[in-house]
């Protein structure tokens, strides 16, 4: 069974089509990278998987559970594009409420070492710099020793070093037999990590496979370019149909 499906999901926000049918899977311990331009339609995949928003039709489910449910949340974690978290709280303070409400989270410790955040746990997260407080939210994330993991766009503002830091520790989660949902505009950082790749154009899955599989249908031996070239034929495709 997978571990998280979305079966023939739409979703408009009034005139805006952001999914126009969509199935996407994710098997255990597998890693997912969903890629798209901006406005393609990854956030609300997410979104709609976290039961944040429901789809407009289709069908979401987490190992078989509604997204919504007790269920699913406490077989998941979620590092979120835009996530709001209290200014003053301190970092370890964060970390020890977000751990608290699930029924096996790792060790604190586990979880700081595990984001880097060795020296800045007693800092106001307001105090912290862009790169340490996206590091925040990946403790957050991982707090709770999930089964599935959703990424969005986790790397966001990191230096290098901090970035591969975090890929080690993806890396591990999955190791240990995680799933993750990954977006990322990083097309090498999901040519490094990804089991799996699918391709999201203006709301529809363009094209899927390993990241092998998805440079040879995009006819070219890197990632960027493949997925570049991906896009452009899928709007052509689109200008004739419309
Ligand atoms: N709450 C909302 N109300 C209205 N439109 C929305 C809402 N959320 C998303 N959209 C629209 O749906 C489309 C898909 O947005 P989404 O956030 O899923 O894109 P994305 O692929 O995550 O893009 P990015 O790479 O910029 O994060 C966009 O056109 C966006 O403007
Ligand atoms: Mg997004």
């Amino acid at each position: 069974m997978p571990i998280a499906e979305l079966q023939a999901v739409t979703k408009t926000y009034g005139p805006v089509a952001a999914l126009r049918g969509i199935d996407l899977t994710i098997q255990p311990g597998e890693l997912l990278a969903l890629l798209g331009a901006n406005g393609a339609g990854k956030t609300t995949a997410v979104r709609i998987l976290l039961g944040l928003t429901s789809p407009t039709s289709g069908s979401a489910t987490i190992c078989g559970h509604a997204p919504a449910s007790h269920a699913a949340k406490l077989r998941r974690g979620a590092l979120l594009q835009v996530a709001k978290v209290p200014e003053t709280l301190r970092v370890r303070e964060h970390i020890e409420l977000f751990s608290a409400y699930y029924p096996k989270p790792l060790p604190i410790a586990d979880t700081i070492a595990a984001a880097g955040l060795q020296g800045v746990e007693k800092r106001q997260f307001g105090d912290l710099s862009g790169g340490q407080k996206q590091r925040v939210l990946f403790a957050l994330a991982i707090c709770g020793n999930p089964d599935l993991l959703f990424l969005d766009e986790p790397t966001v503002g990191l230096d290098v070093e901090a970035r591969r830091t975090m890929w080690k520790h993806i890396r591990g989660f999955v190791a240990r037999g995680g799933s993750v949902l990954l977006t990322t505009h990083y097309l090498d950082e999901a040519d490094a990590l990804a089991d799996r790749i699918a391709v999201i154009d203006r709301g529809r899955i363009i094209a899927e496979g390993t990241p092998a599989e998805v440079k040879q249908q995009g006819a070219s031996t890197g990632l960027e370019d493949a997925f570049l070239s991906l896009v452009r034929q899928n709007n052509s495709i689109e200008e004739v149909l419309q």
